[in-house]
């Protein structure tokens, strides 16, 4: 088998990301070598998102920019995959002919036998698009075994499930990674005890709404809610942090919110989007939430852990977002005091039902109020950094930079520590806070965790 290089970039989220790192492992085991720059690449691949405009743009013209690399090495091949190129299917083919294989968020793991295909100077047309929708989850297991060389890296992502049936009025994901499926616990377990057996330290389990798991179309062995399966993964041995993401807060549930008192591994983290604080609006975008109730979910969480950290994302300027729905985002991050959260101006999406909502704002109001609500939370993630100056914390070590470590806490804050030369990635040691930025903390090494 000849050794060809391989060069991925990846636009979109953890789930995107999982996605590459199983093309790689698949297409390791037909001779392509990961992590080549991409001027010394046989084979290109952008891992596409489609969740804003600007994302799309990022795509299109690094697609662009990479006509000329064609041009000088015809032998170069550059697949288009994930959302975008689920969404777009062939017109990619229209738009940039020297792409050569458009393959979607489905259907990845068909791309070696696509790319032998093309090898063998079947024409690209017949068989260079992988749209199919019908959702098949990919050999994880098999994958994993096979793939060269054991995983080195501490931390891992595991998909328990694909898709998302809530149809938010401004996301493109249902129509780009289809109808929610969970995968089966027993596939999911072994996954992670085979991952856990290699060295991983931590698990981040991923799907779009996770706390639907095992209610919407379920594959599983037998149905188990996400807490269950939070349980069981919490319990596999020698794992030492868990995480997961996303939630949707219409089904976030008591059982889930123990699990932050009862699982001592469960990173005290919670990611939960509200996207905006008016109820006008959260019914205009179909989350299926008041203001009122996510509050009651927060107050509620805390009482099970009183210092969980907690983040949020948000959207601005949906459409017919007055001053006064804005006002009570404002007000709701006023309330909350979120640690951290990811904030983003709506754009409309191909094919989404808001797209085509009247009273869009304007561009500059939606600029106006981003910047005001990140001020805002500038303000409030530092002032909640500061509430961990003289605490000590569990800090897993992340990498090494030029004078110092870099960790994470449980609460997802970047830690900046001195320690010793031994330390490693994974390591867990405790950490007691001597400084808070808005960005990050900075500590000095107590006694080791173990
Ligand atoms: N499944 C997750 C969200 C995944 S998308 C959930 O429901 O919580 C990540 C974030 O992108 C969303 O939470 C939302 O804030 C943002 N987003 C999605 N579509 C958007 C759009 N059309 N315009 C702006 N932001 C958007
Ligand atoms: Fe998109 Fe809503 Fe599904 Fe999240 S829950 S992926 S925002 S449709
Ligand atoms: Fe983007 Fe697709 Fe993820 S649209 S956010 S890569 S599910």
């Amino acid at each position: 088998m000849t050794t060809k290089h391989l060069h991925i970039k990846t636009f979109g989220c953890q789930m995107n990301e999982r996605d590459s790192e199983i093309m790689e492992q698949l297409l390791a085991q037909h001779g392509y070598l990961p992590g080549a720059a991409a001027e010394q690449a046989d084979l290109i691949i952008l891992n596409t998102c489609s969740i804003r405009a600007k994302a799309e743009q990022k795509f299109f013209s690094l697609l662009g920019s990479l006509r000329q690399e064609k041009r000088r090495r015809p032998g170069l091949r550059i697949v288009a995959a994930g959302c975008v190129a689920q969404q777009e299917g062939e017109r990619i083919f229209e738009r940039m002919p020297h792409v050569d294989i458009v393959i979607g968020t489905q259907q990845f793991w068909r791309l070696p036998e696509m790319l032998q295909r093309l090898e063998r100077g079947e024409s690209k047309r017949e068989i260079a698009c992988g749209l199919d929708k019908q959702f098949v989850i990919p050999p994880f297991q098999k994958l994993l075994r096979n793939a060269p060389p054991a995983l080195p890296e501490f931390r891992k992502f595991v998909t328990i499930m694909q898709g998302c049936d809530n149809y938010c009025a401004y996301c493109v994901v249902p129509t780009t990674r289809g109808r929610e499926i969970s995968r089966p616990v027993a596939d999911i377990l072994e996954e992670v005890e085979l991952l856990v057996s290699h060295g991983v330290k931590e698990i981040t389990l991923l799907g779009q709404n996770v706390n639907s798991y095992g209610t919407t179309n379920p594959v599983a062995d037998r149905p188990v809610s996400f807490a269950e399966l939070l349980k069981m993964t919490a319990a596999v041995p020698g794992l030492r942090r868990l995480r997961f993401t996303t939630s949707n807060p219409q089904d976030l549930s008591t059982e889930l919110m123990r699990c932050f008192a009862a699982l001592p591994n469960l990173c005290s983290h919670f990611h939960l989007p509200v996207q905006a604080g008016s109820n006008a609006v959260l019914q205009r975008m179909h989350r299926k939430y008041t203001r009122e109730l996510y509050l009651e979910k927060v107050a509620e969480l805390r009482s099970f852990c009183p210092d969980i950290a907690l983040s949020t994302d948000v959207i601005v300027g949906f459409p017919g977002e007055t001053e006064e729905d804005f006002a009570q985002t404002m007000s709701l991050l006023e309330t909350v005091r979120f640690h951290g959260s990811f904030s983003f101006k709506y754009s409309d999406r191909p094919g989404t039902r808001s797209a085509s909502f009247p009273d869009k704002v304007e561009e500059q109001v939606k600029d106006a109020r981003l910047e005001r609500f990140q001020a805002r939370q500038d303000e409030i993630s530092l002032e909640r950094n500061q509430e961990f100056l003289g605490k000590t914390v569990g800090v897993m070590v992340e990498r090494r930079g030029e004078s110092e470590l870099q960790g994470r806490s449980g609460s997802n804050h970047i830690i900046h520590f001195a320690g010793p030369d031994d330390l490693q990635p994974g390591d867990l040691v405790m950490v007691t806070i001597n400084h808070a930025g808005q960005r990050s903390l900075k500590g000095e090494l107590a006694a080791s965790e173990n």
